[in-house]
């Protein structure tokens, strides 16, 4: 194996099932675990190195080709991205994306134009235009839950986890718009040019989350 792959992984919560699933495939991943400042970390036993980003840059950076890899959510997949191979379900992060609304409000019962509020304005675009629903679209940056508390918005769509969230600031959910999960995926020229490497750690992933699967 000649050149290290490089790999972009989710900063946050995906960082550390990111590193279970290295850590069980025998990849040491201390550097990672320890990183200080730094923002990339060689794995002395394989051929690797990890980058850590936010979501939308691990997609940045992969279709770029400056990295070969990636870890994200489907969540970031589905709003921003498109041009790589999107070629493991890592089975962890899993979440959905819903439609929700205040507590008793009824979200279908009127002629009007609904306003909808999200963080993920072409993923609530192409839920409503699957229905052939015309809505208008507010753009919000964070706690997205406030839109229909505030009356700025009839519904919201984001990420639910748990529920608690919505539960907590009287929403409901109303609709499943798509489930999430985080993705491996790879830039389609490293996947020709590097092609042996990035099959041995795709079979590596493979093989853990086979025998994952067999403990469930
Ligand atoms: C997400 C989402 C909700 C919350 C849902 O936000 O936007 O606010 O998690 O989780 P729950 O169903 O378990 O309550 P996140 O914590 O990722 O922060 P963000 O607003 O920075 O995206």
């Amino acid at each position: 194996m000649s050149q290290d792959l490089r790999i972009a992984l989710t900063k946050g919560r995906l960082q550390d099932k990111s590193v279970e699933l290295f850590e069980a495939m025998g990849l040491d991943c201390s550097p990672i675990k320890d990183p200080g400042r730094r923002l990339i970390h060689k794995v002395p036993n394989y051929p690797l190195e990890a980058v850590l980003a936010k979501a939308p840059d691990v997609i940045t950076y992969v279709e770029h080709g400056v990295c070969d890899l990636g870890i994200v959510g489907k969540d970031t997949i589905l709003e921003h991205g498109k041009s790589f191979y999107e070629v493991l379900d890592l089975g962890f992060g899993k979440c959905r994306f819903a439609l929700a609304v205040k507590k008793g409000s009824d979200f279908y019962g009127t002629y009007k134009t609904r306003r909808v509020a999200s963080k993920y304005p072409n993923v609530t675009r192409a839920f409503f235009e699957k229905k052939g629903m015309d809505v208008d679209i507010i753009k919000i940056e964070g706690s997205v839950e406030l839109a229909p508390i505030l009356d700025l918005a009839d519904g919201i769509v984001d990420i639910v986890e748990t529920g608690v969230t919505l539960r907590e600031n009287g929403l409901v959910p109303i609709e499943d718009v798509a489930q999430v999960s985080a993705r491996l995926i790879v830039n389609t020229a490293s996947m020709k040019l590097h092609k042996a490497q990035i099959e041995d750690f795709i079979g590596r992933c493979e093989a853990e989350l086979a025998k994952r699967r067999e403990q469930a």
